[in-house]
């Protein structure tokens, strides 16, 4: 059985493949109805708002039915429910099974019982594979490749699963990484000795001032407030890109951002050229189309 629940699940020519065939998906979404009889449970146990919306049209866009729950407190969760038995339960239901859930690592909790496939829509503060694949395929689009990219990172790395998951994938690709951020929001010692054990090629700067120029790629992240809980007695102060600030960068940057974003996303960077986040997010759809599709094929 196929589950995806971190990139790393993935090798880089399955990658390839799935961002061709969302390319494909994204010329013409209603091309195909490949998943007409299949039935996908979207379990949403944290706030979303694109990655539910978007796997829910992605599925329904290739002919399967949709069910699920974005407030897990109007289920039998708020009774008691262990993850592992909603799983038991709700399997029987469908053919595969998308869940989000604030605790790291649940989407693997949920697989270890799971006899249909899991994917992986965000586990905490650890992965979030299903965006990974929709930022390579818009850098992909850009700049023509997935190697001998210099990208770099900034916001909060330390809780931000997407910057993690990104990371991963491009680590081992021969592209360099610039992890952008005070050293209380720096990328979790796990990620870097992981990458740094394959020969992954990195740098840890504090100022986007200080490399905006040499970078291709700028991916920035969301403070992510609701995972800081007690770790800071004064919180750090949000860096934020500007368009003074991208008045540094190479023409062909590109900018990218998960979204939702707050105030390190001014929205007067919109009008640069270089800004892509909204061709990201519109990847969004085709790329989960080519997930479902490659994961419900058997
Ligand atoms: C991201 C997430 O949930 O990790 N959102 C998304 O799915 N695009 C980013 C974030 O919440 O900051």
């Amino acid at each position: 059985m196929k589950h995806l629940l971190g990139i790393e699940d993935l090798d880089d020519a399955l990658v390839d493949e799935l961002i061709e065939a969302a390319k494909r998906y994204k010329a013409d979404p209603t091309a195909s109805r490949e998943l007409e009889g299949k039935m996908v449970a979207l379990l949403f146990f944290e706030p979303s708002t694109r990655t539910q919306l978007s796997f829910s049209a992605a599925a329904q866009r290739l002919g399967a039915g949709v069910i699920g729950f974005s407030d897990p407190a109007v289920t039998s969760v708020s009774k008691g429910e262990t993850l592992q038995d909603t799983i038991r339960v709700v399997q029987t239901f469908c053919d595969c099974i998308v869940i989000r859930h604030p605790r790291s690592h649940s989407a693997t909790e949920a697989a270890d019982v799971a006899t249909v496939p899991i994917i992986n829509g965000g586990d905490g503060a650890n992965q979030h594979p299903t965006q990974t694949l929709f930022d390579l395929m818009t850098i992909q689009e850009h700049h023509d490749r997935l190697s001998q990219l210099r990208v770099g990172f900034m916001g909060d790395l330390r809780w931000g699963r997407t910057a993690h998951s990104l990371s991963r994938a491009l680590a081992h690709r021969n592209n360099e990484l610039v992890w952008i951020a005070r050293d209380e929001l720096q990328m979790p010692a796990e990620i870097v000795e992981s990458i740094e054990a394959k020969g992954g090629r990195f740098q840890m700067v504090e100022q986007v001032s200080s490399v905006i120029d040499s970078l291709d790629v700028l991916y920035v992240t969301r403070p992510q407030r609701e995972r800081w809980a007690d770790a800071f007695t004064t919180q750090p102060p949000v860096d934020a890109l500007s368009l003074e600030l991208l008045q540094q960068a190479n023409d062909n940057m590109i900018v990218l951002h998960p979204l939702p974003r707050t105030n390190e996303l001014p929205e007067e960077c919109d009008k640069d050229h270089r800004a892509k986040y909204f061709d990201q997010v519109a990847n969004g759809v085709p790329m989960r189309m080519a997930i479902l599709a490659h994961v419900l094929r058997g």
